[in-house]
Order: structure tokens, then sequence, then C-alpha cells
């Protein structure tokens, strides 16, 4: 990537988007065999009722990979010309090389830049906002933002209270420079963290403050979550993030065609829309099919509105995120397809 500014500005254009999910699908009647659950109880409490499984061999970059072709076959666009890859991920190949960079390479971007970005189930949303500031700032014109999860791999089977919740997917959008007078573009992010409340939501192993050479097994390796203090604050976080965002708009809810939400519980989802007073008809969910696809859900769920005519040229999106960090994002953008 080589960033000139130029001194033309541009408004970044969300024009494609794509999706893979792995084949293997797990229902909640599968974990019950597994674990002591209930398909009852996962859906009455969560609205999930079965999930996407990696195969043995496949990792983050190998969905993200393929997530990356369907974008770009969808915007019709070769990837020699994207210069930036982010890719969102809870679950990188490795510490590095970046996931960003092995997916990079393998669809032939190579005169991108790539790296990973760790904001949990947030990380979408952080992407866009970074794509479209690159954008805008003139730093890059074709910015590939992805999401890929193997959420699987870290989930500790042996606590039945998180590991119905996750599954593992991949997806992503592609954002380019547009021309200001024929681009809606986006019209403002609102981003957050609260690392004072980071162990709420924790992979504690891995990193440098607990090497896995020193503690290679054990619960270090997988999530840990505090569920009720995490619904509380997605609840609030939800409500909150998008209120402020709207309401620094000057933006009446009726304006937002669709709401995509980050897909972890229909409760908090169901809590947040009617906070928002926006019509449930406005709001798409896809959880109950793929669970919690942490960075990868938004845009899931994006490509799968509009395969369902739900998201359509022009439509206007709020999406909004939330999770490990603790952190959260929303987004106000319009879905402009070349
Ligand atoms: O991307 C960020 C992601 N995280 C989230 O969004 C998670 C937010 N939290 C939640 O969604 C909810 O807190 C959970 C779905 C995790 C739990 O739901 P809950 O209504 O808060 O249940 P609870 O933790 O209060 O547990 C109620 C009961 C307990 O039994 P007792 O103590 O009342 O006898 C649990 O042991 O449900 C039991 N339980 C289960 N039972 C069957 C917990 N997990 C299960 C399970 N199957 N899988």
């Amino acid at each position: 990537m080589i960033g000139v500014r130029n001194g033309h500005p541009a408004r970044a254009r969300m024009v494609a988007l794509g999706a893979y999910v792995p084949d293997e699908v797990v229902t909640n009647d599968d974990l019950a065999e597994r674990i002591d659950t209930s398909d009852e109880w996962i859906v009455s409490r969560t609205g999930i009722r079965e999930r996407r499984f990696a195969a043995p061999e496949e990792a983050s970059s190998d969905l993200g990979i393929k997530a990356a072709e369907d974008v770009l076959a969808n915007a019709g666009i070769d990837a020699v010309d994207i210069d930036t890859v982010i890719l969102a991920t809870t679950t990188p190949d490795h510490l590095f090389p970046s996931t960003g960079a092995l997916v990079a390479d393998a669809i032939g971007a190579r005169n991108a830049a790539a790296y990973d970005l760790l904001t949990a189930c947030t990380g979408f949303v952080y992407g866009l906002a970074q794509g479209v500031a690159a954008i805008e700032a003139g730093l890059a014109r074709c910015v590939l933002v992805l999401g890929a999860e193997v959420m699987s791999r870290i989930l500790d089977f042996d606590d039945r209270s998180t590991c119905v919740l996750f599954g593992d997917g991949a997806a992503g959008a592609l954002l380019v420079a547009g021309d200001p007078d024929q681009t809606a573009g986006f019209m403002g992010f609102e981003l957050g963290a609260d690392g004072g409340r980071g162990r709420e939501l924790i992979i504690e192993g891995g990193g440098g403050r607990l090497p896995l050479g020193e503690h290679p097994t054990g619960e270090a390796c997988y999530l840990q979550m505090n569920g009720r203090e995490v619904f509380k604050f997605a609840t609030r976080a939800m409500v909150d993030s998008a209120r402020e965002l709207i309401d620094s708009l000057e933006m009446p809810i009726d304006e937002i065609d669709l709401l995509v939400p980050h897909q972890a519980n229909v409760r908090i989802i169901d809590h947040a829309v009617e906070r928002l007073e926006i019509s449930p008809e406005r709001v798409y969910n896809n959880l109950e099919r793929y669970g919690n696809t942490s960075s990868a859900s938004i845009p899931l769920a994006l490509v799968e509105a509009r395969d369902e005519g739900k998201l359509v040229p022009g439509s206007r999106v709020l999406m909004i995120g939330f999770g490990g960090g603790l952190s959260w994002g929303s987004a106000i953008g319009h879905y402009e397809p070349l």
C-alpha cells in the first residue's frame, strides 16, 4: 500500500459483501449428546438452534480466504487492487504472522498492507471505522474488512454456559473510495472500550502475561465469560452506543432502513430493539442458524439480509457490536454496490 494525500476528498463506499461458513452443522441436540444441556434451554435463553463448526484442518485464515473470494466475486474487483486488508478475529491462526497477511497472500492481494484487529466481537465495526478513516484521509482507496473465526477451538466443553453460544464463520465487506457527490457512504461511528472490565470475557493464556509454554493446558486456553455481567453490559452498551450516534447525527430512528446487531443472544437484541424504538421488521437476525460468530456475525448477517432482499442498494444500515474488551461500537452507513 502507498498512501498519499492528494487533495481530492473521497468518501468511503461499501460496495460488496461476502461470506463463508463451514459445512458441519451442529444442532443443540448434537450438543446435548455431549454435555448436560437441552435444545429447550438453549433456544429459550439465547434463540440459537444450530451453529457451524470448522473441520479440524480449517483455521480462521481458511475461512477468511473463502469469504474474501466471495467479496471479490461480488465486487468484480481484482485482488491486486486492494491496498489494505483488515482482518478482525478472536482466533488468529497464530499471534504472528497476522491472519490478515495470510489471507492477503492467498487471495493475491500483493499490493496490500494487512493486519489483524483483536477487538473480539466488536472487531468488524472497528475495522469498518479504520477502513473508512484510511480512505477518507487519502491513505487508501480499496480496503477489505473481514471477520474470521473458529470459535469452536477456544470453547471449554466443560462449561455449558458458554460453549453452546458460539459458532465458526467468516464474512466481510469491501470499501472503495467514492466520489463525495455521488456516494452517501458512512455517516458516523461510535466506538468505545472498558479494559477495567476486561476479565468478564477473556482468554487468559497465550499472550505475554501467561505464556502457554508455561501453562499449556486448562481453562487459560479457553474463552471464559461471566455471562450475567456480559449480558448486563451488552444490553446497556448496545442501546447507549446506538443512541449516542443517532442523537449526534440528529437522525430519527425511522431513517434507519435496517438494524444489523451483533448476533449473540436474541434476548439482548430484543431489549435493544425495544429501547431504541425501531420497528422489529427493520431488524435482521440469523443467530438461530449460526450462534455467535464473534467478529463475523455482523457481516454474515449483512450477506444474508442482502440475499433475502432486506438489504438493497442504497439501504442505510445501523450496525451495533459489543464484546470482549469490554468493547462496543456502532456504525451507520449505506450499502452501495457497484
Ligand atoms: O459476544 C459477547 C458474547 N457474550 C454474550 O452475549 C453472553 C451474554 N450472556 C448471556 O447470553 C447469558 O447470560 C447466558 C445465555 C450465558 C446465560 O443465560 P442466563 O439466563 O443468564 O442463565 P444463568 O447463567 O443465570 O443460568 C441459569 C441456569 C443455571 O442453573 P441454576 O444455577 O439456576 O440451577 C445454569 O447452571 O441455567 C443453567 N445453565 C444451563 N442449563 C442448561 C447454564 N448453561 C446451561 C446450558 N444448558 N447450556
